[in-house]
């Protein structure tokens, strides 16, 4: 029975001396591991005098619950107080104000691409969207450019290691998957998307740029259309004061071609350093679907007429921005997009 006393009496101080939770896990080791101190004691039952046996039975159980209990205890208040502590090194202020997070934007390029499809939206065209990897027959042929034709030389290809794959040096192929597509209903669509020139980058032209094409086909689509599509897009874009000016030129998928200009945003006509003193800008290419290409869409050409445009949004941001450097938009120089 002293045994026991002593053992009550060494366990509660060695467990009131253990200052972290380590301590605790020798000191539950030292008490009640196989060979521990508890399961020894409980062992020496069977060489009690029978007569004492009983009573010193209860007392060990009675020791061991006290002591696994006082244990249970102290390693609660360790854990809490080991809690506490890191609160207290790792110092978080839960009032402080949290960091800002960046906010992205839409970059220019996609942006204006946006506000023109908006507006040809308005007009009734619909957005199509075209391969950027395409072949020569419907990059050149099937606009009516054969093998040699001299107008080829108007788009400096990326040509792939595969004849006849290339990347298209317009959108002006998409105006024959369309039509292919959709012969004979009638046709009001734009085209935006990438295309590609194995050119000199300067700071008018990428080998890389956006284009929007235009394509309309029906059965009564003429000329002055095309320029009224013209005009309400250059209002719309450029304020309501906008005056267009049409100049005649050569695509070998259009007849008649134009090349379409507008009056300077900046001078209104009188001459500057923008519109190199001509008053004038120029927006886009376009003119009158041709016979052959209507053909090779599907469409009659003696039943059906078609305009068709084509314009570089990038030179229009340009216009629009007063940008003198086309190279600025892929650079992804953050001074330079976070203006817009
Ligand atoms: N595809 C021409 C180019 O890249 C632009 C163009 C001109 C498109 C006239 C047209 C058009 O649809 O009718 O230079």
């Amino acid at each position: 029975m002293s045994d026991l006393a002593s053992l009550e009496q060494r366990g509660l101080s060695e467990l009131a001396a253990c200052a972290d939770e380590a301590a605790l896990r020798a000191w539950i080791t030292k008490f009640f591991g196989k060979q521990g101190e508890v399961a020894l004691a409980l062992r020496k039952v069977g060489e009690i005098a029978a007569a004492e046996r009983r009573a010193y039975g209860q007392e060990a159980n009675r020791i061991k619950e006290k002591l696994q209990a006082a244990h249970d205890e102290a390693q609660a208040r360790a854990k809490a107080s080991a809690l506490e502590a890191s609160l207290r090194e790792q110092g978080i202020d839960v009032t402080l104000p949290g960091r800002p997070v960046a906010r992205g934007r839409l970059h220019v390029a996609t942006q204006v691409l946006r506000d023109i499809q908006a507006i040809f939206a308005d007009l009734g065209f619909q957005v199509y969207q075209s391969r950027e990897v395409e072949d020569d027959l419907t990059n050149f042929e099937l606009l009516n450019m054969s093998p040699h034709h001299p107008a080829r030389d108007m788009w400096d290809t990326f040509h792939t290691t595969t004849p006849g794959v290339l990347l298209r040096t317009h959108t002006s192929p998409g105006q024959i998957h369309v039509m292919r597509e959709l012969c004979p209903e009638p046709i009001r669509v734009i085209l935006p998307g990438m295309c590609y020139r194995y050119e000199a980058i300067t700071t008018r032209s990428e080998i890389m740029f956006h284009q929007v094409e235009g394509l309309a086909i029906g059965e009564h689509v003429s000329m002055a259309d095309l320029k009224g599509t013209i005009i309400a897009f250059a209002q719309r874009m450029f304020g309501a004061e906008r005056k267009v000016r049409i100049r005649s030129s050569y695509f070998p998928f259009t007849e008649p071609s134009i090349e379409v200009d507008m009056d300077c945003i900046v001078c209104k006509g009188q001459g500057c350093s923008l519109c190199k003193r001509s008053g004038w800008l120029e927006i886009m290419g376009a003119g009158m679907v041709h016979p052959a290409v209507l053909k090779n869409g599907g469409y009659d050409p003696a039943r059906f007429s078609g305009f068709a445009f084509g314009m570089g949004p990038q030179r229009i941001t340009m216009l629009k921005y007063a940008i003198d450097d086309i190279r600025q938009f892929w650079a992804n120089d953050l001074r330079f997009l976070a203006q817009f």
